[in-house]
């Protein structure tokens, strides 16, 4: 799988895999902790644990969204055809919305819960929001994985611009 392109993608540099892996992580945690009923909100030691959790997530979600905006959002190459390079970056967006939108569908939740009113309006938009964004979620991130391995077929570096592992055998 030599078959270097004449414009080989550019590897993201160490911070933005630590942010790519670490947010992995992160994410894998909140998914093993998630709630199962509502209820569970009665315990104030958990609800003030969830609330400061999905904080902390959405501050690292904004602080990598910005570096990666400043540095280097793809490793596309310039030549890279319009169409393509869109479709990258609606993909990207995808998962940083649906993943804002579950921390912050969340701290609504818990912020309903505690001003005494749980049955209402509010609460029912907000868990709609929490229960679907997680749906979002899983299919853009199951489309990144895909597009991820299309990328390693094809050799052109994105693959190994990201990932430590089954890299394609150049330099
Ligand atoms: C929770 C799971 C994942 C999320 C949320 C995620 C998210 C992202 C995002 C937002 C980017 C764009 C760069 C950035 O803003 O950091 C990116 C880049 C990338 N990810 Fe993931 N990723 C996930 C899992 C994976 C996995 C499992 C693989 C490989 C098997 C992978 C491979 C890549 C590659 C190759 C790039 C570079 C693409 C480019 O430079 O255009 N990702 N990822
Ligand atoms: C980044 C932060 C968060 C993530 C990633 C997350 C993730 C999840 C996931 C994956 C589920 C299961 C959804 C489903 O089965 O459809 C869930 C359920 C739930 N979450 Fe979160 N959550 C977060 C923050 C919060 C916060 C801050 C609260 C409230 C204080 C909260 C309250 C709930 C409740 C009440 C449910 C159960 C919904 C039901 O009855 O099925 N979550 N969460």
């Amino acid at each position: 799988m030599s078959e270097a392109t004449k414009e080989q993608a550019r590897e993201h540099g160490l911070i933005a895999r630590v942010f790519h892996w670490g947010f992995i992580v992160v994410f894998v945690y909140a998914l093993l902790k998630q709630l199962d009923a509502i209820e569970q909100l009665q315990d104030p030691d958990l609800l003030r644990f969830e609330m400061v959790f999905a904080m902390g997530f959405l501050a690292l979600l904004a602080v990598r969204f910005t570096y990666m905006r400043i540095t280097m959002p793809t490793a596309l190459p310039a030549s890279t055809s319009p169409r393509l390079k869109v479709l990258a970056r609606a993909g990207h967006l995808a998962m940083y919305l649906s993943l804002a939108t579950m921390a912050i569908s969340g701290l609504a939740i818990g912020a309903i819960y505690s001003s005494g009113s749980p049955e209402g309006a509010g609460m029912r938009i907000a868990m709609f929001f929490h229960e679907n964004a997680i749906l979002v979620a899983y299919l853009s991130i199951g489309l990144h994985i895909a597009a991820a391995v299309f990328h390693r077929l094809k050799g052109d570096g994105i693959w190994s611009s990201m990932v430590p592992i089954w890299k394609e055998t150049q330099n």
